[in-house]
């Protein structure tokens, strides 16, 4: 790619020569390639000049609880921890483990020894660090296992220290070039001198600008009184907010994590490690504090969310009107404690829906980034790509059939309540008693619908954004394990969509991020998914409902094909909806669901809500927008699909591509090329395979890196775009498809794929700063 070739590039040493000790017994390691003159004195000595390194070269894979071998290179505490051979992600141990996670489960080095983590930093150039980087020079061909599916840690490195077996998998960067003979020098010269740490600090926010400490002691003042209201309240936000990546406009890269401490805030922030947000915290006295996250921002599970003097001030006042009295702080018994319409039962409805729709995009990106980083859990039962929309507060039924909700309240069971490590009889039992409960609470429902909406829903009921909260509509994107959410009606009109209700929505947030431990056994994360394969049935048939009647169950079942979902959906009486007429008028003959979603889009919602229509990929909706020459381009491949349009390239493409263009003053436009897989249904946890429709398949392509995972990175100069989109269009074969990306893809193992990383990453900065977080390569593309 004239781009690539363009820059220059150092590869650090040369391979050749070394090949032939790939199968020799105990094989001595060559010494890392060096640019240090003989005799020349170590100069990098402090982790500030080796940080960079690992920020660019390692993070994006050792990040998270997805870390490799649980390396995590975020920052210096989670180098000095080292590694551990246990998968954090594993949904069928029978007993849960011991959570893992950088600076709640353990502070001190000897802690982290006592929980099995072995060290990697010392022994100068046999430390594992070391090690790991000059079997590099021993590689003789790229891994053919996916990084993120190996997993040969540290017992099995001795093996193949001695054998040099397995130095594909072994020698990092894992499958991608080696470090530079510089970057090897600054590294080995830091391990060499100790591996030193950065001073160790207190967790606080001391290092933030004077008028920020201010706003955040504001803060912290609010979460920490000691009436009754304010501390249910603020039990309330933390549990919604602790994930969250907090800042300050003013100092839009500072991110702050609020914990609950057992220390005052003022005297250094120390994290009270339950499992869940919803644990007991121990006896009193204990606070809720914020600190700065030292670690470096990693995509994948970043979830920005701004605090301003504005916001308190929005808080106070969503939280006081209408007045109400708590009565009792409720339990923090994990029945109670997982069924947030009970926990928080005194807090008006309304005041907890509008917090949920106020930053809902941050809410709906939890379910997805959660605690487990990827959301590999929750998305094999959701579509590739699907509009969310929510109810108006004031016309819920929560809100505005008050004894519709004090029933359903209690009717709700969510899998959280089984505590932690429930027995695995409980996936049979529990699910049983999950689905009892549900249908209790589909029939209450369908009552009080009738009851409180004889005439129907109108677009009253769906909410309007207020007239300026473009969170109102959020599209949802699956690439296969994990996925984006962004605001506006992104992509063709979807197949499915959401219409989250307050009950919905809440209970999605606690089953998939509150209550959900990535350390617990199988059961809880079965009937966790299992769950929410039932909140997806309720958050589509809640957007059902505003159809005629006829067109309810047609439109469903072709979204659940084949002969055992049809059973399921018999089984579980999904089926049957509330007896209510569509309020709304529809104009016989055309798509009642593109109508719905135009009256949604253009009648009820106003410009700033929705944002810009999608001209490049709208074809079902009207997509009445002006287009650049280069967006006319695009358009000739976005939403076309076999099944529709008789063209066959959608279905090769991976699920995520970014797209470079450099234009020809040297600026670049940065496009993701996303993959949408259809499926016949997305009912059950497994067999996906079987359940593919690929000639439905589509490309959406939008502006920015649309997801935290890229599979592949595609350059091209603009006066060549008008060429690739025509070569697009011929891709008939997978064949065809592989000599595309030979012409525009970059290679993991080409000595440029570094260049192509970095210039990706000051595109992701300079497109979406706030949200910008190293991504990961771990999926990058293995051919
Ligand atoms: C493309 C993903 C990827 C990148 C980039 C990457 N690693 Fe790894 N790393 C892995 C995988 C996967 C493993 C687990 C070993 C295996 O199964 O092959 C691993 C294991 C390790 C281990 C061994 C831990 C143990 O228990 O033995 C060390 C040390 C390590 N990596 C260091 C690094 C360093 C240093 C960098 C940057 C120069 C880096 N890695 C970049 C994927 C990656």
């Amino acid at each position: 790619m004239p781009i690539l070739k363009s820059l220059n590039f150092r590869v650090g040493f040369s391979l050749l020569g070394l090949i032939f000790l790939t199968n020799c017994t105990a094989v001595k390691l060559p010494l890392l390639a060096s640019e240090r003159k003989p005799g020349e004195a170590p100069r990098y000595l402090e982790f500030k000049h080796v940080q960079p390194i690992f920020n660019s070269r390692c993070v994006v894979c050792h990040s998270c609880l997805e870390s490799p071998c649980q390396v995590n290179m975020q920052s210096w505490e989670g180098l000095r921890r080292g590694a551990y051979h246990k998968n954090v992600y594993d949904g069928l141990r029978i007993d849960a483990v011991a959570p893992t996670r950088l600076y709640e489960d353990a502070q001190t080095e000897q802690q982290w020894r006592a929980k099995g983590f072995v060290d990697i930093l010392n022994g100068g150039d046999d430390s594992l660090l070391i090690s790991a980087l000059r079997l590099t020079a021993l590689r003789t061909s790229p891994p053919k296992t996916p990084a993120r599916d190996s997993m040969i840690c540290y017992q099995e490195r001795k093996r193949v220290k001695t054998s040099g077996d397995n130095v594909a998998e072994t020698s990092m960067p894992y499958g991608l070039p080696p470090l530079s003979a510089g970057e090897n020098d600054v590294i080995s010269d830091w391990v060499a001198s100790g591996a030193p740490g950065p001073a160790a600090l207190p967790l606080s926010t001391n290092s933030l600008p004077k008028n920020l400490k201010n706003q955040v002691k504001s803060w912290e003042a609010y979460l920490n009184q000691s009436d009754l209201n304010s501390k249910l309240v603020s039990r309330y936000l933390y549990e919604h907010l602790f994930l969250a990546h907090l800042y300050f406009k003013e100092s839009p890269r500072d991110f702050l994590k609020l914990v609950r401490s057992s220390t005052a805030c003022a005297a250094g922030v120390t994290p009270i490690a339950t499992r869940r947000p919803t644990d007991d915290p121990g006896p009193a006295p204990w606070f809720y504090c914020f600190y700065k996250d030292p670690a470096v921002i990693v995509y994948k599970n970043h979830l920005p969310y701004e605090l301003s003097t504005q916001k308190l001030s929005w808080i106070k006042k969503n939280f006081s009107s209408p007045s109400w009295k708590a009565s009792k702080m409720p339990s923090y018994s994990a029945e109670t404690a997982a069924n947030p319409l009970l926990a928080f039962e005194d807090i008006p409805v309304i005041s907890r829906h509008r917090f949920l729709l106020e930053n809902a995009e941050y809410e709906v990106m939890t379910f997805i980034k959660g605690p487990v980083c990827n959301g590999s859990f929750a998305v094999n039962v959701i579509q590739e790509q699907f509009f969310v929309f929510f109810t108006q507060p004031e016309t819920d039924l929560m809100v505005l059939d008050t004894e519709y909700g004090n029933l359903v309240k209690h009717e709700e069971l969510l899998p959280g309540g089984l505590g932690t490590n429930p027995g695995t009889s409980k996936i049979l039992t529990g699910y049983y008693d999950i689905l009892k409960h549900r249908s209790g609470a589909r029939l209450l429902k369908a009552q009080h619908l009738q009851k409180t909406f004889p005439q129907g829903m109108g677009l009253g009921n769906i909410w309007n954004g207020d007239g300026n909260n473009s969170n109102a509509i959020l599209t949802v994107f699956r690439h296969l394990d994990n996925a984006k959410v962004v605001k506006g009606a992104k992509g063709d009109l979807s197949k499915t969509i959401f219409v989250l209700d307050y009950s919905v929505f809440e209970r999605l947030v606690y089953n998939l991020v509150i209550n959900f431990d990535v350390f617990d056994n199988v059961t809880h994360q079965t009937l966790t998914r299992l769950y929410m394969d039932l909140l997806r049935m309720d958050a589509e048939d809640n957007f059902l409902q505003f159809l005629p009647s006829a067109e309810r169950l047609k439109l469903k079942e072709s979204w659940y094909k084949g002969w055992l979902t049809e059973w399921k959906l018999d089984l579980l009486d999904e089926n049957k909806f509330a007896k209510i007429p569509a309020k709304i008028k529809f104009a016989p003959g055309i798509d009642t669901k593109k109508q719905m979603v135009e009256k949604i889009l253009f009648e009820r919602m106003n410009k700033k809500v929705r944002g810009e229509n999608d001209g490049v990929n709208w074809r079902a909706l009207n997509a009445d927008k002006k287009l650049n020459s280069l967006e006319t381009e695009l358009r000739k491949i976005a939403s076309l699909s076999k099944e529709r349009d008789k063209v066959e390239f959608s279905q090769f493409f991976d699920h995520l591509s970014v797209l470079i263009v450099r234009e020809q003053d040297d600026t670049y436009k940065t496009y993701s090329i996303i993959h949408n897989q259809e499926h016949t249904n997305v009912s059950w946890i497994l067999n996906e395979d079987g359940r593919m429709a690929a000639s439905e398949d589509t490309l959406t392509l939008l502006p920015g890196v649309l997801g935290a995972y890229p599979n592949e990175i595609f350059y091209v100069d603009r006066k060549d775009v008008s060429t690739m989109v025509e070569e697009i269009l011929l891709i008939r074969s997978g064949k065809h498809y592989e000599s595309f990306i030979a012409k525009y893809g970059v290679n993991r193992m080409d000595p440029k794929m570094w260049m192509a990383s970095d210039l990706l990453h000051s595109e992701l900065s300079r497109l979406q700063p706030i949200e910008a977080g190293i991504l990961d390569l771990s999926r990058y593309s293995l051919r």
